[in-house]
């Protein structure tokens, strides 16, 4: 039987958010309906809400989250009802090329549910990133739900699914960060700030987040920066040229997502270091580089795309070393809010004043 469930909905662009009631069917063959407990408030949410990613309306919000199984369609062997997984934005083919190499971040294939929730009138939704859990059930492929320990916060389990996971695996997987390296993050918002505990996690020597908001560097310096520099007074190129004896940090992370802050990371890594793009561009965005400094310089210029994460690997594992207190994903919750105030958290998201806001259900 369909049910009727409160959930958060765009309807036109740019008009604010809603509770509304909406329909989710019955999960057919290979997907799963969840009962979410918990999902964060990102930007992606609201970039959908101004139309920034494609016309869809109307869009059934919210994408970092995670929850109870509650049942599955035919054929679902990855995810029994009662499982608690966190959610994660396409399920992968495990066939083609890509996932065969163990690339699987790239796979040709991906896919979300095939059938559609719907308002109560049958308008068909969008559901945000394949996903859709402001909600207090939502539909998807079984494959998008990784199965983690019951023990952990959903509120911080969730996380994964999203942010966190770009920044941390911005680190550890594409950065290749490892054991005494010199790491510096530009931009430490949520997910610079979570390149920073993956930094620390991978046991970095020095790690140097930039901002140019304060109260950033401050959370910075909580998740594990050894180094601030506010990138407002000084020159971030020198500032961490110097704090690394002169050479540039072995990997830099861009976490803004602008080519002046790109820019500024290309300089600021050591000869024959890593760079690593996670922030977004705009399609607009060029960069230009002489080529010269390209070649001389050698190294990697890498982007990282959900972190490079192969959510079956990376949630239960980054769960475990949260559990055992040794990774604080629980730093990244700066309040927990209910479905009604999403469009609040916005607001204050949109003011620098929160790293997550994170509806509980
Ligand atoms: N130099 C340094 N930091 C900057 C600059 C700049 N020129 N401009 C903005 N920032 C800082 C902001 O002060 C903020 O702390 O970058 C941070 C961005 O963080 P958030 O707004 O919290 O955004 P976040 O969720 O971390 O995402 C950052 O990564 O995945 C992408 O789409 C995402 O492009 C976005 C980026
Ligand atoms: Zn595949
Ligand atoms: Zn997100």
């Amino acid at each position: 039987m369909a049910q009727q469930v409160k959930a958060v909905i765009a309807r036109a662009k740019g008009a604010p958010v809603e509770v509304t009631t909406i329909v989710v069917p019955d999960p057919g063959p290979g997907e799963a309906v969840v009962r979410i407990q918990a999902c964060g408030v990102c930007h992606t949410d609201l970039h959908y809400r101004e139309g920034g990613i494609n016309d869809e309306f109307p869009f059934l919000l919210g994408h970092e989250a995670a929850g109870i199984v509650e049942t599955v369609g035919e054929g679902v062997t990855e995810v029994a009802p009662g499982d608690f997984v966190v959610l994660n934005w396409r399920a992968v083919c495990g066939q083609c090329r890509a996932c065969k190499r163990g690339r699987a971040q790239y796979c040709f294939n991906t896919h979300n549910a095939k059938q559609r929730m719907t308002l109560l009138d049958g308008t068909e939704l969008s559901p945000a990133l394949g996903i859709g859990a402001f909600a207090e059930k939502t539909l998807v492929a079984a494959g998008q739900c990784t199965k983690v320990d019951p023990a952990a916060d959903p509120a911080v389990a969730g996380l994964l699914g999203c942010g966190v996971m770009a920044g941390i695996g911005a680190a550890i997987n594409t950065g290749n960060v490892g054991r005494g390296d010199t790491v510096a993050v530009i931009g430490s918002g949520g997910v610079g700030g979570a390149a920073v505990l993956g930094s620390r996690l991978a046991g970095a020597s020095k790690i140097i987040a930039v901002d140019i908001d304060d109260r950033k560097l401050a959370t910075a310096e909580k998740l594990g920066a050894t180094h601030t520099v506010n990138s407002k007074n000084t020159d971030p190129v020198e500032a961490i040229r110097e704090l690394t004896g002169g050479h540039g940090a072995d990997v830099v992370v861009e976490a803004v997502g602008r080519p002046e802050t790109y820019q500024q990371a290309f300089y600021a890594r050591d000869l024959a270091g890593t760079v690593v793009l996670v922030g977004v561009p705009t399609p607009e965005m060029k960069l230009e580089l002489p080529l010269l400094d390209v070649f001389g310089r050698g190294g990697a210029l890498k982007s990282s795309w959900y972190g490079d994460c192969l959510p079956s690997r990376d949630f239960p594992m980054l769960i475990d070393l949260y559990l055992q207190g040794r990774l604080d994903l629980g730093a990244f919750v700066t309040e927990t809010i209910g479905l009604d105030a999403v469009e609040q958290a916005f607001e204050r998201m949109h003011h620098g004043d929160v790293l997550r806001s994170v509806v509980v259900l």
